[in-house]
C-alpha cells in the first residue's frame, strides 16, 4: 500500500467521522451518524493495519509480530468495549465515558513514553542515538502531560459519578482545602517547567517527574468539582482525550490521529461550552468551584416542614383529561424509572381524547446532553412533539397543564432569585401553566441540592411516586 493511498483513506476515514458528528446532532440523523462513525473507524483500523505491515516490512521486522499486538489489543478492548456497551444503563453512561476517556489519556500516555524510549521504531528520527526533533519533544511532552491529567482526571470522575468515591461522608462531594487553587497553579507550573527542560535537554528524569506530576495534577483538578457539575467535567475531559490524541498524532506523523483528536478535542470543548451556557456558569467557575456537593449538604442537614398539595394518579388522569393543551417535562426521575413508553402512551390516549400534547426539553435535563431527546426517541415520541426550551418556553403561559415528571433543577423558579446558587440558570418556565402537576417520589432536592418554590405554589398538584408507576396508573385512569 502506497503511503498516498493512505492518506487518503484516512481522508476518507475523516470526512466518515465529521457526517457522524453532524448525524449525532439530531434524533432523526443519529442512527446514519453511527453508521458513518462506525465506517469511518473501520477505514481508520484497517489502514493502520495495512500501514504496521508495510512499515514493519521498511525496517525489516516481523510484520506478524507487530499485527499480533494489535489484533490482541483489539479483541480484548473491542470485546470488553462492547460487553459494557451493551450493558450500561441510560442514567450510567457518563460514568463510561469517563472511563473510556481515562483509557484514551492512558494510551496517550503509554505511546508517548514509547516514542520518547524508541524514537527510531517510531520514526522521530532517523538513525539510533539520535536526538528527538525539538518540536517533536514539544509535541509529546504535550500529550503525555494531557493524557496523564485526562487519565488520572477520569478515574475520579469515575468514582464521583458511580458513588463509589468515599473520601468524605457524602459520596462524590467536593474535597475542599485552603491553597487548593495555589498547590494546583504551583503543580501547574512545575509541569510545564519540567517539559520545557525534557523539550531542551531531551532529559528522561524530566519527563517522568512532569508526568508524575500531570498524574497528581488530573486528581488535585477534579477532586474539589462538586457532583452536579460532573457532566461538564466529563465533557471537558473528553475534549483533553481529544487533544492529548492530536498531540501524540503529530510525534507520529499521523493525520488520522489529528484529525479525529482534534474532532472530539473541539467538539468536546463545545459541548462543554453549551453545557456551562444552560446552567449559566463560567467554564472557570465550574473548574474552580464546588457547586453541587455543598448544597446537597444543606438539602440533606434537614430542611423546614412545608405543606404541599398532593392528588392521586386518578385526580391528575382528571386533570389531564379535561385540559386542552399539555406541556410534559421529563427530568432524570423519568429516566432512572425508565418511564418513557408510559408517558408516550399517556400523550397517546391524551391525543386520542382531543388533547394538545407537547414535551419540553431543557439542554440539561437528565445527567447528560441528549439525555432526554435519545429517552423519547427511544419510546417512539414523534419528534413534532418534542420542543427544546427556547422554542417551548414562550407557550408555558397558554398551556392549561405542565405535567413535570421526575424533573426539578430544570423547572426550579429559584433560577430568577439573586442569591441562589442556580441564579440565572434558563429553566423550562413550567410555573406560568394554569396548573401544574409535579410527580417525583418525595419532597427530595433535584441534583443541585435546592428546595423548589415550585412544589408548594397554590396551583400545583403533588403525585407522588415512582414515574413509571404513575405515570402508568394516568394510562389506566384516563382509559
Ligand atoms: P434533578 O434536578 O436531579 O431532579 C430529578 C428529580 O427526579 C429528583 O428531585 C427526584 O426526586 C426525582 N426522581 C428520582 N427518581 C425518581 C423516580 N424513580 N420517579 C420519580 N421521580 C424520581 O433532574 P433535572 O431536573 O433533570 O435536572 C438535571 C440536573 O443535572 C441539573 O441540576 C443540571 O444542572 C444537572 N446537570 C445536567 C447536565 C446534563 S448535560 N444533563 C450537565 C450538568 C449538570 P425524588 O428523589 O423525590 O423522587
Amino acid at each position: 500500500m502506497s503511503m498516498n493511498l493512505v492518506t487518503l483513506l484516512y481522508l476518507v476515514a475523516s470526512v466518515c467521522f465529521i457526517q457522524a458528528l453532524k448525524g449525532l446532532s439530531h434524533p432523526t440523523t443519529s442512527i446514519r451518524g453511527n453508521l458513518f462513525g462506525m465506517i469511518g473507524m473501520t477505514i481508520a483500523v484497517l489502514t493502520t493495519a495495512a500501514l504496521i505491515v508495510k512499515l514493519s516490512e521498511t525496517a525489516g521486522l516481523s510484520t506478524v509480530g507487530g499485527l499480533g499486538y494489535v489484533l490482541a489489543a483489539l479483541v480484548v478492548g473491542g470485546g470488553a468495549g462492547a460487553v459494557m456497551a451493551q450493558r450500561v444503563e441510560m442514567t450510567k453512561m457518563p460514568e463510561l465515558v469517563a472511563f473510556m476517556h481515562s483509557m484514551i489519556g492512558l494510551a496517550a500516555v503509554f505511546i508517548a513514553v514509547a516514542a520518547v524510549a524508541e524514537p527510531y521504531a517510531f520514526q522521530i528520527v532517523h538513525t539510533k542515538g539520535e536526538l528527538i526533533p525539538t518540536g517533536n519533544r514539544l509535541e509529546l511532552f504535550l500529550g503525555a502531560a494531557i493524557g496523564a491529567i485526562t487519565f488520572s482526571g477520569s478515574v475520579i470522575a469515575f468514582g464521583k459519578l458511580s458513588g463509589k468515591y468515599k473520601f468524605r461522608l457524602f459520596q462524590g462531594a467536593p474535597v475542599q482545602f485552603a491553597g487548593q487553587h495555589m498547590l494546583n497553579l504551583v503543580l501547574g507550573l512545575a509541569t510545564v517547567g519540567l517539559g520545557l527542560a525534557f523539550m531542551v535537554t531531551e532529559n528522561w528524569t524530566a519527563f517522568f517527574a512532569m508526568l508524575a506530576l500531570a498524574f497528581v495534577m488530573g486528581v488535585l483538578i477534579i477532586i474539589p468539582i462538586g457532583g452536579a457539575d460532573m457532566p461538564v467535567v466529563v465533557s471537558m475531559l473528553n475534549s483533553y482525550s481529544g487533544w492529548a490524541a492530536a498531540g501524540i498524532g503529530f510525534s507520529l506523523n499521523n493525520a488520522m490521529l489529528i484529525i479525529a483528536g482534534s474532532l472530539v478535542g473541539s467538539s468536546g470543548a463545545i459541548l462543554s461550552y453549551i453545557m456551562c451556557k444552560a446552567m449559566n456558569r463560567s467554564f472557570f467557575n465550574v473548574i474552580l468551584g464546588g457547586f453541587g456537593g455543598e448544597a446537597t449538604t444543606a438539602a440533606a442537614g434537614g430542611q423546614v416542614q412545608r405543606n404541599v398539595k398532593s392528588g392521586s394518579a386518578d385526580d391528575a388522569a382528571f386533570v389531564l383529561s379535561n385540559a386542552e393543551t399539555v406541556v410534559i417535562v421529563p427530568g432524570y426521575g423519568l429516566a432512572v424509572a425508565r418511564a418513557q413508553h408510559a408517558v408516550k402512551e399517556l400523550a397517546a390516549k391524551l391525543t386520542e381524547k382531543g388533547v394538545t400534547v407537547k414535551y419540553a426539553i431543557h439542554p440539561v435535563a437528565g445527567r447528560m446532553p441528549g439525555h432526554m431527546n435519545v429517552l423519547l426517541a427511544e419510546a417512539e415520541v414523534p419528534y413534532d412533539q418534542v420542543f427544546e426550551m427556547e422554542d417551548i418556553n414562550g407557550e408555558f403561559g397558554q398551556a392549561d397543564v405542565a405535567i413535570i415528571l421526575g424533573a426539578n433543577d430544570v423547572v426550579n423558579p429559584a433560577a430568577h432569585v439573586k442569591g441562589s446558587p442556580i441564579y440565572g440558570m434558563p429553566i423550562l418556565e413550567a410555573y406560568k401553566a394554569k396548573t401544574v402537576i409535579v410527580n417525583k417520589r418525595s419532597m427530595a432536592a433535584g441534583y443541585a441540592g435546592l428546595d423548589n418554590e415550585l412544589f408548594y405554589m397554590d396551583k400545583t398538584m403533588m403525585v407522588f411516586g415512582d414515574a413509571k408507576k404513575v405515570v402508568e396508573d394516568m394510562v389506566k385512569a384516563v382509559e
